[in-house]
């Protein structure tokens, strides 16, 4: 059966780059694009959806014959801090909803990103397994690893095949992520070019796992079009790339911006950081869907100084 896709959140640091990329090898014709506000680029047809307001994403599903879904609306770790009630209600209380409503409209696939927010002081830093004690420290991984939980219950009470990774810390040059924790490392690189300076609200010694965009959006279809199957993780899949520290990043871009200069001024983020892992164990992910990531720090510090010069 030919994808009929709608996106929630699609003006977001992920949705902005995975919608292209979705109407590119689906269709625009196939591919639904929503968010609470006006997209800056209209590249298919766009609704204005709050993601709360589960009779419009119904109304919509009904009226463009929806069978999949791309959950991307939340708020992230920093955001959600300043108003945790408002991130439960849209992190948490939506998501529920927006399950319900999937099963009363027979949505095929859903995909729900996780994030390495849902770590912390208690997991264990490096190689983090797949399964093991999860105590995360923000509302936003709190809602997070609910979700997760949610989307195993969906599964395994009505078969609803919700789809699940547990994203590290995105970097891309196409958009500016919003309040999260990993942001210093998108920042960076703008500040690297257009200041040759850059204030990072991190320590220079925070080892966290990041992921290139591109690798994001390759894991996300690879998933998305996995045989349901295959998949024997049906809370989030732990997703590995890279791991760097401020202080390492850095470096990898003053190798091409010699003359650029850092400075560490930690603020709340720093706990927040304190509190996930280092590195991540994603054998599941390999062996389930084939997952290898193609980007290490050299080249996407490359393809970054590229695109953003
Ligand atoms: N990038 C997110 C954040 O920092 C983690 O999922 O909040």
């Amino acid at each position: 059966m030919e994808k009929r896709i709608l996106v929630l959140g699609a003006n977001g640091q992920i949705g902005t780059v995975l919608c292209k990329a979705l109407v590119k090898r689906y269709g625009k014709q196939n591919v639904i694009l929503s968010d609470i506000r006006e997209p800056k680029e209209q590249i298919s047809q766009f609704e204005i959806i709050d993601v709360c307001d589960k009779a419009h994403i119904a109304k919509v599903i009904d009226q463009f014959q929806i069978n999949t879904i791309y959950h991307l609306a939340a708020i992230l770790s920093g955001n959600g801090e300043k108003n945790p009630a408002l991130t439960w209600k849209i992190n948490h209380d939506a998501t529920v909803q927006l399950f319900d409503l999937c099963v009363e409209k027979k949505i095929q696939t859903i995909f729900y990103p996780s994030s390495i927010a849902i770590y912390g002081s208690k997991t264990p830093k490096i190689n983090t397994p797949q399964y093991t004690s999860f105590n995360p420290s923000t509302v936003y991984g709190i809602s997070k690893l609910t979700g997760e939980m949610w989307s195993a219950y969906y599964h395994s009470r009505y078969g609803l095949d919700v789809r699940s990774i547990r994203y590290p810390g995105v970097i891309g040059w196409q958009s500016i992520p919003e309040g999260g924790t990993t942001d210093y490392a998108v920042e960076i690189y703008h500040g690297a070019i257009k200041e040759k300076y850059y204030n990072c609200f991190l320590r220079a010694n925070t080892r966290l796992p990041m992921i290139y965009m591109d690798d994001v959006i390759r894991a996300t279809i690879q998933l998305m079009e996995a045989p349901s199957e295959n998949l024997t993780v049906r809370t989030s899949y732990n997703l590995a790339s890279m791991s760097f520290t401020p202080e390492e990043l850095y470096e990898s871009i003053k190798q091409f911006i010699p003359e650029f200069k850092i400075e560490y001024k930690p603020d709340f983020r720093q706990q927040i950081a304190d509190s996930w892992n280092e590195s991540i164990d994603d054998s599941n992910a390999q062996r389930d869907w084939g997952w290898k990531p193609e980007f290490d720090l050299q080249s996407m510090t490359a393809d970054m100084i590229k695109h953003l010069s």
